[in-house]
């Protein structure tokens, strides 16, 4: 007889309850109205991978729409860890979401009602991921989105679809472009090596959400001495690059290797990408 397995465990407004239990009621303004504010952050070991940006950035997310943040920094932190240790989970994402909270079917709603907070954990193999050996072939589509780009929403029915068309297109990302000038991924950020050995990404403003592990690959870039300029790129100019790569709390560094079907650095994963992922996940594991 095998042993029986424990059930996920999930928070829910202050308690932790197996997942077919944890329910929120269905005039909850996320549900309704996609009202609230998401993060991911990965989990390796006993190590939250960038946690303190993840933290900052979702008080951020939350301040502009004007949703008072329920829980301070280190109140986060003990549930994301009794979350973790609850599930036994060795590797893999914490997710923690925000809405406004409960009310009736009403555009807005008193300013002061209670956020609903709900967290769960996923297992998910991220250190040895095989996409990270071979590279990801991903597609070009139109970016769908609104103006706030900036906040962390969980109004993600334009990612959902692209996403869906990379499915279909059977690739691992849908790269979104404005005016042939690409934002970002579908839920990443994009990075290329210029022809002239420049790593390349957009600047941060309304138009893409400020990556918290696009911060670090940029630090990390600059600190073994590759130039990294913030500026946009067209999608002309990433299938001339030398390499193409995509960022993540989930993916990390992953390497591209097609876009649209057009091979990028051979079809082989590049050397620096390879680097920068290898020193990015070393950073990672040590906490
Ligand atoms: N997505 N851009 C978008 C649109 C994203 O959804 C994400 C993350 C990123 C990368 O941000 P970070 O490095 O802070 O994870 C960029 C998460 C992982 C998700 O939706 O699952």
């Amino acid at each position: 007889m095998s042993a029986p397995v424990a059930p996920r465990i999930a928070y829910v407004n202050g308690r932790y309850l197996p997942l077919a239990e944890a329910t929120l009621p269905i005039m909850d303004r996320g549900f309704l109205f996609g009202d609230g504010i998401y993060e991911v952050t990965a989990v390796l070991g006993d190590h939250f991978v960038d946690n303190e940006p993840h933290l900052a950035r979702l008080d951020r997310s939350l301040r502009a729409i004007g949703i008072r943040n329920p829980h301070t920094i280190p109140e986060w932190t003990a549930i994301q860890r009794e979350l973790v240790r609850q599930n036994d989970l060795k590797q893999g994402t914490v997710y923690i979401e925000v809405t406004r909270g409960t009310y009736e079917r009403e555009f807005t709603c008193p300013d002061d009602i209670a956020p609903n907070v709900v967290m769960f954990t996923q297992a998910k193999n991220l250190l040895a991921n095989p996409m990270a050996e071979t590279g990801a072939a991903v597609i070009t589509v139109d970016d769908l989105r609104w103006a706030r780009r900036d906040i962390k929403s969980v109004a993600l029915l334009a990612q959902v679809l692209a996403k869906f068309e990379a499915k279909h297109a059977g690739v691992a990302e849908a790269v979104m472009l404005e005016d042939g000038v690409v934002t970002e991924g579908a839920s990443s950020t994009f990075f290329i090596l210029s022809s002239v050995g420049v790593l390349v990404t957009r600047a941060l403003s309304n138009s893409v959400l400020p990556g918290v592990t696009r911060s670090s690959v940029m630090r990390l870039a600059r600190e073994t001495g590759l130039p990294v300029e913030e500026r946009p790129f067209t999608r002309q100019e990433m299938l001339a690059a030398r390499e193409v790569f995509y960022t993540s709390a989930s993916s990390f560094v992953m390497p591209v290797v097609a876009v649209d079907g057009e091979k990028i650095s051979g079809g082989r994963p590049g050397p620096i990408t390879k680097k920068l992922r290898a020193i990015y996940l070393e950073e990672a594991q040590k906490g």
